[in-house]
This record gives C-alpha cells, structure tokens and sequence, in this order.
C-alpha cells in the first residue's frame, strides 16, 4: 500500500468511533471483571495475532490475577458457501494449554469464522476453562454464530482502523479506533 502524501495517508481515517478514553474505561471494567470471574487463579491471556496486540498490552495490564501471555496467529480461507473451515494456525502457541484457564484475547468478531474455528481447536486441547474477551463485535456481519463472553464495544457494519486494526497493515498504531474511508 503506498500513500503519495502525509495528507493522502491522514485522509482515510474518517472519523473516530471509539475514542482512547473509551478504551481505557472499558479495559479498566474487564480487567475488574476478568478479577472476579477467576478470584486468583492464574490464567494464560491469549493473543490472536496481529489485530490484538495493542489490547492484550493494556488488558494484561489491567488485571491482578497470575497471568501469562501466549500468542496465536490463525488464517481462515473459506469458500464462499461454507459456514465454517479450516482454520489454518501460521503461529502457534509454545505450550501445552491442558490444565489452564485460557482467555482468548481478540480484536474484532466480524463473520465469526475465524473464532468459531479456533474455539474449536483450543478445546480440543482440554484445557480447565475458555473465555473470550474481544475489544469490538459487529453483531450484525456474523454468518458462524458465536457470541464472545466478554465484548467490549458493539459496534454497527464498519470498517474500522486503529489501536491493533490495519487496513493494508497501516494504522495500527493509531491510540483510538476509527472508521476507514476512502
Ligand atoms: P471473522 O470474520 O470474524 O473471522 O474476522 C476475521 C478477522 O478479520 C478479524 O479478526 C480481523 O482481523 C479482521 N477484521 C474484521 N473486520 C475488520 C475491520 O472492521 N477492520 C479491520 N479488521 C477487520
Ligand atoms: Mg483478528
């Protein structure tokens, strides 16, 4: 992706949709949250690589229990019937997760695919217990069912850049999430 100008590149973030202090008040609740649900026990926050990066930093920062970081990347190709694939795990965790209370950390649930087929997959490995938490759903786009234990922000049928999303791999580094616009 190349941008002709600083202006080009500025230009396509349309407008904000959830701002930083949105964030960090909602992280600030699900660290609270993710206290109470596991009351000390340790727990192994799992990052799907790359779009959660920037929220497991600031959520396993916002929770007291014992915690590990493990980190996944998982690709999903589907035909355009199907409802559910084969997800396709190009970085896999380094360790066994049997006997742990894993989180699953995610950016954003759009068709649900790629969740439902990890879910499936993570548990199959036996581990204690499985949550997910993701900063954004869009409901409305889903075409697997699936409903996350712990979603941040509901949002409507948008494209959205920032805070770990990329459009074209660029924008993650923006502190806020945005709607992209051409
Ligand atoms: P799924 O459709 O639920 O399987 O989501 C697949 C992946 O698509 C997500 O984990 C994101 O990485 C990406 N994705 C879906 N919607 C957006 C968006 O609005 N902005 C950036 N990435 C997105
Ligand atoms: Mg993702």
């Amino acid at each position: 992706m190349e941008f002709r100008s600083k202006e080009e590149f500025e230009s396509k973030i349309k407008r904000v949709v959830v701002t930083e202090d949105e964030i960090r008040a909602k992280i600030a609740e699900a660290g609270r949250y993710i206290d109470s649900i596991y009351d000390g026990r340790p727990i192994l926050l799992v990052s799907i690589l790359k779009g959660s990066f920037v929220f497991l930093a600031d959520l396993a920062r916002a929770v007291s229990v014992p915690c590990e970081v493990g980190f996944m990347a998982a690709k999903s190709y589907y035909e355009s019937t199907q409802s559910s694939g084969i997800v396709h795990i190009t970085m896999d965790l380094d360790r066994d997760i049997s006997g742990c209370h894993v989180v699953i950390v995610e950016d954003i649930i759009d068709t649900g695919r790629t969740l439902a087929d990890v879910v499936k997959l993570l548990k199959s490995r036996n581990p204690l217990s499985l949550r997910v938490v993701t900063l954004l759903d869009k409901p409305s786009r889903r075409i697997v069912p699936f409903e996350a234990d712990m979603p941040l922000f509901t949002i409507p049928d948008l494209f959205v850049i920032g805070y770990g999303l990329d459009y074209g791999e660029y924008f993650r580094n923006l502190p806020y999430i945005a709607e992209y616009g051409e």
